[in-house]
């Protein structure tokens, strides 16, 4: 098994290291960053946003995108991604996926030839609480491309609580798939606190399962996984 483990003291550490990589992808000539949503990477771009890197001739291609909601949706990706990366400092180009665009094979056909023209040379991933990355649950192929999911249950109850009513909470997201994922030259997945330690272990030192999807990163050559001593408290 190749990944690399990199176990710091808080989040706030984990920005630090999370920025250290990033960093040493530009200076190796990364051009396209493949960047996530959620909470778990904000340390992360709190540190790239702030530094004077020079990524201004770079273009990022993120994750997913909930089905429905408009780039001006306060809940949407985009939305987040302004907020917590562009606003702050941009790239030349960012991409994200549409969202409003009904025709789910023309949106999904759209990104992945997006992706295979741009390829992402440093992919950064949060974990899910059930070992999901981007929207990947559960189940989901290893070799699947950029689809349209149907969130679960409980993803959906996850949410709710950004929303003002839980039939407020989209039904359907677009998502990279875990095979397009796979295809990015380097990958960094943190994970912090407590309630990810059983998906960080199952990641890690179980064997690699669809069950898990993150697990498929262990058939990766260049991961780094990088987590707090909380996430790390089952290893
Ligand atoms: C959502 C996103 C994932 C993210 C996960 C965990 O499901 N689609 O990309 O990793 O949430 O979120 P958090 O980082 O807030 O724990």
């Amino acid at each position: 098994m190749m990944m690399k483990v990199k176990i710091v003291a808080d989040p706030t550490a984990g920005g630090k290291a999370g920025y250290e990589l990033f960093a040493a992808a530009l200076e190796n000539n990364a051009r396209v960053f493949g960047l996530a949503t959620g909470s778990t990477p904000i340390s992360t771009y709190d540190e790239i946003t702030a530094s004077n890197l020079d990524f201004s001739k770079c273009i990022s291609i993120n994750l997913d995108e909930y089905v429905s909601l408009a780039p001006t949706h306060p809940q949407s990706y985009h939305a987040f991604m302004q907020e917590h990366f562009f606003d702050k400092k941009p790239f030349s180009k960012s991409y994200v996926p549409d969202g409003l665009n009904p025709d789910e094979q023309e949106e999904t056909a759209r990104y992945e030839k997006l992706i295979a023209e741009n390829p992402i040379d440093f992919q950064i991933l949060g974990l899910g609480r059930n070992g999901h990355i981007g929207f990947n649950e559960p189940g989901t192929p290893f070799d699947s491309i950029t689809h349209r999911v149907e969130l679960t249950q409980s993803t959906i109850d996850a949410n709710a609580r950004f929303f003002d009513n839980e039939k407020d909470v989209p039904r359907y997201a677009y998502s990279m798939g875990i095979g397009t994922i796979m295809k990015s030259k380097e990958i960094l997945i943190e994970a912090y606190g407590e309630n990810k330690a059983d998906a960080v272990k199952k990641m890690i030192e179980e064997p690699s399962t669809e069950q898990v999807p993150a697990s498929v990163l262990q058939q990766h050559s260049n991961v780094t996984v990088l987590i707090d001593q909380a996430a790390a408290s089952k290893l």
